[in-house]
Formats: C-alpha cells, structure tokens, sequence
C-alpha cells in the first residue's frame, strides 16, 4: 500500500510539473481525486479488511488525499494569477488615446425664452401663475367680454372638447380671469401665466395647432396705457437688446379698451428694413391694452375703482426672432443637431 501511495505521489509530482491550463487542473482532479481516481480506488477492497488494517488504511488515504489537494489547489492558484496577470498585461489602456465624446443635450430653445420672460417680469414684481389647458367655455370666452354667438369667437378657431361648454383653451387670456376671481376685488394684481394653447390650425412653417403664449395682467388704481408703453418698452430692452424701440399700433381686442399691438425695433436692421421685419424696420411681437370694464366687472374688480393693462406675447414668435429661426416646428422635434445650434449663436 505505502508503496502505491508513494507511486501515486510521485506520478502526480510530474503530472503537476506539465498541466498550465484549468482544463488540465479538471482532469487531473478526475485522475487522482474523482470518483473513480486513483486515490478513491485505494479505498476499493477496505471491507475485506480487518478493524485494524482499515484504520492505517484509511489514514494513509486519506494523507495522501490533502496532499494531493493542497499541490493540486496550489498548482490551479497558480494558473489562475497567471491568465489572469496576462489578460491585464494585454489589456492595458491607451491613456493618450482621445476619449469618446459625450454628446449633451441643452434646454429647448422655446423654454428657455419663456423662463427668460418670467426672470424680467418677475425682476418687476409679477407673480408667475399657472392655469389649466383644459378650460371652461366661461373662462376662455365669456368672462373675457365674448359672450356666446359673438363674432369674435371665430377668430380663434377652438377645439371643444364636451358640447359648448369644455375646451382646449385657445389662448392664455383666461388665467386673468381666474386671478381676478382668485383675488376677491380687493386686492392689486400683478402676473404673468406663460403656457400651451390650441387652435384649430394646420401646422406649417409659421402655425401649429399648439403654440406657447405669455399672458400678463396689471390691476391696480390709476393705471393709464403710458404704464404698459413703459412696461413693454423694459421688457423688450431686457429680452432683445437695450437698443431695441417699441411702439403701439391701434388694435381690437374684446377684452381691452383701447387695444394695442406691440412693435419692436427689427433686432436685425435696427429698424432700416430687411427681408426679417419685411422691409418695414418693425415686428409684432405682442397684443395688449387696458383691461376692459366689463371683464374688470365680471371678475370682481369695481371699474369705477380699478383699472388695469394686459397683454399676451406669443413665445414661438419672440424665440423665432431671437434666435434666427425661419420653421416653428423646430421647437417640437428632438434633433440634437438643431438644438446645439442655437446654443452655438447664442456663445458667437
Ligand atoms: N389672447 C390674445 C390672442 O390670443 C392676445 C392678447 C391680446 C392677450 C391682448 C391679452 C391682451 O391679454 O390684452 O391673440
């Protein structure tokens, strides 16, 4: 029996001193410790041994059983740092090689001159409110001095929603009803409520049957339309330059007496005529005037006491002329490309 043992060990010194991969380790598992290894099989005939010879026996098999585990773990320890110092050693890396650009989005453009128009407004004591895009027919139209059958609901082509009564709100104008409402009659007002509207439209370069206003209302006492020339004018300085000019031009809204539009000096020209402003040195940029006494009486607010200026900016429209934009349906797609170009014109 010693004499096998000492056979086996030696058998698998030499076998060790070959195997270099772990297949070889597999194998030599299967040869000397497996079910049917060498090293198994010694303990094959131990039930016709006597109590005495099992126990030497069964000690020596199992002393040589560590040791060949210990020499056969040693050897598969050995491999492994080996593979594993080789696949490191290969696969060292190229710090002078140039990275992989990340590629950053940036804000929508349309975004970013809406929150430019809440950062001047709200410089100027405006509170920036919010209201729902599904509107009531009441909000939306009545309210605001368009009873139901007026003609000038036609102008805004509108998407009800349930019979006369629900709607996609048209315009942002009837968050200023809601305010004055809100506010009971009695107090100031000052907002702003920048946010989506609908129409009825076919969407090309310059319409989309959704478009982005900003709505504003001042009410307060005295309020005369030389305050709204001067807010008009401050904010257009702030937004497109302190160069920039402004003037009125006479208007028609339900909801306001007199009712203006707001010009501004074309940014491109300054005011001597391009192909931008249509050879006039203008752009229209907003419609505004002194809010109507009927919409004040609807919404709670005494004329014979207050009074007040609104207006409402189409956002698309200003970003268009900021940026240098000919299609509106830009703002609405998510091309990158054109995105980090608007971003390029606002660094030159
Ligand atoms: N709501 C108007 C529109 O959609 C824009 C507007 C004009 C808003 C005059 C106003 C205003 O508040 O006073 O065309």
């Amino acid at each position: 029996m010693q004499e096998k043992i000492n056979e086996i060990k030696s058998n698998l010194v030499s076998d060790l001193e070959v195997v270099n991969k772990p297949q070889d380790i597999v194998d030599l598992k299967a040869k000397y410790i497996g079910k049917s290894g060498c090293i198994t099989e010694l303990t094959k005939n131990m039930r016709d041994l006597s109590v005495e010879e099992k126990k030497t026996v069964g000690m020596l098999v199992n002393e040589v059983k560590n040791y060949a585990n210990d020499l056969i773990s040693k050897k598969e320890e050995d491999i492994n740092t080996k593979i594993l110092n080789e696949k490191l050693a290969n696969e060292s890396i190229d710090v002078t090689l140039p990275a992989t650009s990340i590629k950053a989005g940036s804000p929508n453009i349309l975004e970013k001159v809406v929150e430019d128009f809440e950062e001047v407004f709200m410089s100027m004591g405006y509170d920036v409110y919010d209201g729902p895009e599904i509107e009531e027919d009441r909000f939306n139209f009545e309210l605001l001095n368009i009873p139901k059958g007026h003609p000038a609901r036609d102008a805004q082509d509108t998407f009800y929603i349930k019979d006369d009564e629900i709607l996609l709100r048209s315009q942002t104008s009837p968050v200023q009803a809601r305010v004055m409402l809100e506010k009971g009659g009695n107090e100031p007002v000052r907002m702003i409520c920048p946010g989506k509207t609908y129409r009825r439209d076919d969407d090309d370069a310059t319409h989309s049957h959704q478009f982005t206003q900003i709505e504003g209302l001042l009410v307060d006492h005295n309020i005369s339309l030389s305050d709204l020339k001067g807010t008009c004018d401050q904010i257009a300085k702030k937004l497109f330059g302190e160069d920039t000019n402004t003037r009125f031009k006479p208007s028609y809204y339900q909801f306001t007496e007199p009712s203006v539009e707001l010009d501004i000096s074309c940014f491109n020209c300054k005011g001597k005529g391009c192909n931008i402003c249509k050879n006039t040195g203008w752009i229209t940029v907003a419609g505004a005037g002194m809010v109507h006494p009927n919409v004040l009486k609807m919404c709670g607010y005494d004329p014979q006491e207050w009074n007040g200026f609104a207006f409402g900016f189409g956002a698309e429209r200003c970003a268009m002329l900021k940026y240098g934009i000919n299609d509106l349906r830009v703002f609405y797609n998510t091309d990158l490309r054109e995105t980090s170009n608007f971003d390029r014109k606002e660094n030159d």
